[in-house]
């Protein structure tokens, strides 16, 4: 989604602004914009690319050594030259990026207008700006109070960084419900809406929280105060973030180098959690709540997209370790529903960004009817991370592709790790299980590279179906999720149309669509019902259909019934996912570059969904 930076301190302005956009391009967008402040106040926008606006600059006079810039996805108003940022206030006093959605704008407007202000664009954020300069101008408040009474008065979820032509020295920034960090560096403020910008220049960061306003003047300490006048001190954190870690590294994609450092992300979600002799788990977030798990009754997770298919994962995981009900809900559903929570219900809140608005508003109401919240986010600070009672990060390291691959896995093999925790606690895994498993846990990363060597013949199948219409994904039990990530990847970065399947639900429709021109995925794996998942495969055998089969090592039935057939190393029914995944990935990646799409930035895709 949107993207925002801001500077203020020695250095010309736009450099560092224009490099920071391009590292927020990851987070999806369709038009950019910049606003420098010199012997006036400039602001140049355009739809396209960062590309686009660093060529619109080419003539411009952007010197400065104040200024900001944003990315925009458009929400209110397509995407165009005048609704991208940063907008004016009508006396072009003021200038203002945002990123979030206004939801009373309508109101707010109706009301300026009857005072007199015209609107240019059709933006919720236009609104915003005018309303300040409104305040400021009938009540003679300074800009800050403009500000804060503002924003008191809207309803909605915003970052945003303003920028007054008549104080040359000072940057306001506020945020609620939308990430904002500020980055302190040598006499000089940095801006963005993810570390991502800043770590080049400075790693002593400071997240500001909802409601809080950050002061940044030339010359002075940070000043923290809330849209209710609070002072607020500032609490300086230190970026674990390293610049290799946002670069492609001689890949030709994020996502492929995503891909690709699974053995290594994996290691480091478990890595320093389990001891030398296998016998304990520690996650910090567990033992100083294991009341909390002991006297569970129910455990809801709640995410989307991808996060939510590793908490399908993690469903098999709790009910088969821990003996513990669970319950998966889309975040999206599950806010606007009445659900019945219980005190006594943990609600697992999965969540890469940490700021995907849907799991944050479930993560509210599962609160205010007093679950206890435990958070599994990667972006380390995020607002879910914050939101959350407790929990786990998943140390996977920046993800930059928009399609989620190493994240996914990464919060499996949380989620593995807590549901043997907890089972053991609970005395609902014997030992020789527990050790059997965490040691094998341990396999995975070497498992996984072994996989990995697979990408030559998943390159060579992707060729032959470059140009499907359709694919179908079919898995079972552990592997159902697996499928439903895989035709997930498919869409994503391909635009073909693909859809999982627990297997045997293949007879009760989707059968109907097969035929010589339908690919079919299936993970054949599973130890307890390979034999079903093989009558699936005769049955697509017998209308035509082409299967790729992603099966055990030393595999023999399925071999002689699959069109195409991937080995994968035998492990642990549980951490099948951890493997599978892979196959499932590297065929999505090599079809959607095939066709020549953009993978790590998939049209109308926004890496973090931080609207609804
Ligand atoms: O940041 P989150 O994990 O909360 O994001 C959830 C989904 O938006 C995300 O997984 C999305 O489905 C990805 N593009 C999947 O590749």
């Amino acid at each position: 989604m949107c993207g925002i930076v801001g500077y203020i301190g020695p250095r010309e302005a736009h450099p560092i602004l224009i490099k920071g956009l391009k590292r927020l391009e990851y987070r999806g967008y369709d038009s950019a914009g910049i606003a420098v402040l010199n012997s006036t106040l400039k602001v140049y926008k355009t739809k396209g690319k960062v590309s686009d606006l660093e060529a619109f600059l080419v003539d411009k006079d952007i010197s400065g050594t104040i200024g900001m810039a944003h990315t925009r996805w458009a929400t209110h108003g397509e995407p165009n030259n005048v609704n991208a940022h940063p907008h004016f206030s009508q006396s072009e006093e003021l200038a203002l990026i945002h990123n979030g959605i206004i939801e009373n704008y309508a109101v707010i407007k109706e009301e300026l207008i009857q005072h007199g202000y015209v609107f240019q664009s059709n933006t919720d954020t236009e609104v915003l700006i005018q309303l300040i300069e409104y305040i400021k101008k009938s009540s003679g408040s300074t800009l800050l109070e403009a500000v804060q009474s503002a924003l008191c008065q809207v309803v909605g979820a915003y970052a945003i960084v303003i920028l007054s032509k008549t104080d040359r020295s000072t940057i306001i920034a506020a945020r609620k419900g939308s990430p904002l960090v500020v980055g302190i560096g040598q006499d000089e403020f940095l801006l963005a809406s993810d570390a991502s910008p800043i770590v080049e220049y400075t790693k002593d960061v400071v997240y500001l929280d909802d409601e809080e306003i950050a002061i940044l003047q030339r010359g002075e300490k940070i000043k923290i105060k809330t849209i209710r006048d609070v002072e607020k001190h500032p609490e300086v954190t230190k970026l674990e973030l390293n610049l290799s870690q946002l670069e492609k590294e001689g890949y030709d994609h994020f996502m492929l180098k995503e891909i690709f450092e699974q053995p290594k992300t994996i290691r480091d979600s478990y890595r320093g959690r389990i001891n030398e002799g296998n016998d304990v788990i520690s996650m910090a977030g567990i033992i100083d709540h294991i009341d909390r798990f002991m006297n569970a009754r129910r455990i809801i997770i709640t995410a989307a997209g991808t996060s939510w298919h590793a908490g399908l994962v993690g469903e098999y995981m709790f009910e088969d370790l821990a003996r513990i009900p669970v319950e998966v809900e889309y975040s999206s559903e599950f806010r606007y529903r009445n659900p019945i929570i219980h005190e006594t219900d943990i609600v697992i809140a999965i969540s890469q960004s940490g700021e995907t608005a849907d799991t944050l508003a479930a993560i509210e109401l599962a609160k205010s009817k007093g679950a206890f919240i435990y958070g599994i986010c990667n972006v380390v600070g995020s607002s879910i991370a914050r939101a959350s009672h407790a929990g786990s990060y998943t140390h996977a390291g920046p993800e930059i592709g928009v399609a989620s691959t190493k994240a996914f896995t990464a919060q499996v093999t949380v989620l593995a790790l807590m549901a043997l925790a907890i089972g053991r606690k609970r005395g609902t895994i014997d030992t020789p299980t527990f050790h059997r498993l965490v040691a094998e846990l341990q396999t995975i990363p070497e498992k996984v590279e072994q996989t990995l060597g697979l990408d030559k013949d998943v390159k060579e199948i992707s060729k032959i179906f470059t140009y499907s219409r359709n694919f179908l994904y079919l898995g079972r039990g552990y592997n159902f999720p697996v499928a439903l990530e895989g035709a997930l990847k498919l869409k994503e970065i391909s635009y073909i149309h693909a859809e999982g399947y627990p297997a045997a639900e293949m007879k009760h429709g989707p059968i109907a669509l097969i035929d010589r021109e339908m690919p079919v995925v299936v993970i054949a794996t599973n130890k307890g019902t390979y034999d079903k998942v093989v009558s699936n495969i005769q049955e697509v055998k017998a209308r035509q259909g082409r299967i790729i089969a992603i099966v055990t090592k030393g595999d023999s039935t399925v071999k002689g019934l699959a069109d195409f057939c991937l080995e994968i190393p035998e492990t642990e029914e549980m951490l099948v996912p951890l493997l599978a995944t892979i196959p499932l990935q590297l065929l999505a990646y090599y079809i959607a570059v095939n066709r020549d799409c953009n993978v790590d930035q998939p049209r109308n895709l926004a890496k973090s969904v931080t609207v609804e």
